[in-house]
């Protein structure tokens, strides 16, 4: 088998590999450079080889790395503290391996809070049209892209779709605990929602002590310009 053959041919795939980065130029196998528009897929903002995250990856494999979420992690306490401090929001983080995960965490975490607090429970969860939440069974149902479920049902209930956010505020329904939504949609084509459309959705959301979930997994940590883009 050629080398590549090893791998499930689930990407359709550029005849080209990088082996060196430095800020925004990488370079292929021949020394051959690009300029990398994509950061990888909106990834590497600080730019490939930034001095001071090699040198904090550097220091960190040499003392430990994996511990367990059994013990307290004083790297992590810190750097949450540093997430809540720049969100200027009152809130809590919880660290996980995807955007994916973090999606799955945000509409169980939806889900809880329906359960929880009101009389008779909420669970569903309104997502936008050409929306993207991540490949896992929970969040691609939430993905509003039906042609990207073929295949892989039956999906957990309780996914809605809306065309956009007019319609999303029509969908809400006493079974509705959220609305999940990109601001910039990534996957959509780079698609920003309104401003005001968004306000009016917050307003008629928080009067009902309903949840607006924000997937910032594209747009956050300065990629659209404040550290998150909810702010
Ligand atoms: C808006 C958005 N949400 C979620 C995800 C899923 O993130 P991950 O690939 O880290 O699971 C992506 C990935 O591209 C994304 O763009």
């Amino acid at each position: 088998m050629k080398e590549d053959e090893y791998l499930l041919p689930l990407y359709k795939r550029l005849d080209v590999s990088f082996v060196k980065g430095k800020k925004s130029i990488l370079y292929d196998e021949e020394g051959k450079d690009y300029v990398d528009f994509t950061s990888g897929i909106g990834v590497n903002s600080l730019g490939y080889a930034n001095k001071e995250v090699v040198k904090t990856i550097k220091e960190q494999a040499k003392n430990i790395l994996h511990t367990s979420n059994i013990y307290r992690i004083k790297s992590q306490e810190k750097c949450a503290k540093k997430i809540v401090e720049l969100s200027n929001l009152d809130m809590q983080c919880f660290f996980c391996n995807s955007g994916a995960e973090a999606n799955e965490s945000a509409i169980k975490l939806a889900r809880k809070y329906g359960n929880t607090e009101f009389a008779k429970p909420k669970y569903k969860i309104i997502t936008i049209k050409n929306s993207f939440h991540g490949r896992t069974i929970a969040t691609l149902k939430a993905t509003a892209q039906e042609d990207k479920h073929k295949f892989f049902g039956p999906y957990p209930e309780g996914f809605v779709y809306a065309k956009d956010i007019n319609e999303a505020i029509t969908l809400i329904d006493e079974s509705t605990v959220a609305v999940m939504l990109e601001l910039i949609q990534g996957e959509g084509g780079i698609f920003m929602q309104d401003v005001h459309k968004i306000k009016e959705l917050e307003t008629i959301l928080k009067s009902k002590k309903l949840l607006l979930i924000i997937d910032e997994v594209q747009t956050g940590v300065y990629r659209s310009g404040n550290f998150l883009i909810s702010q």
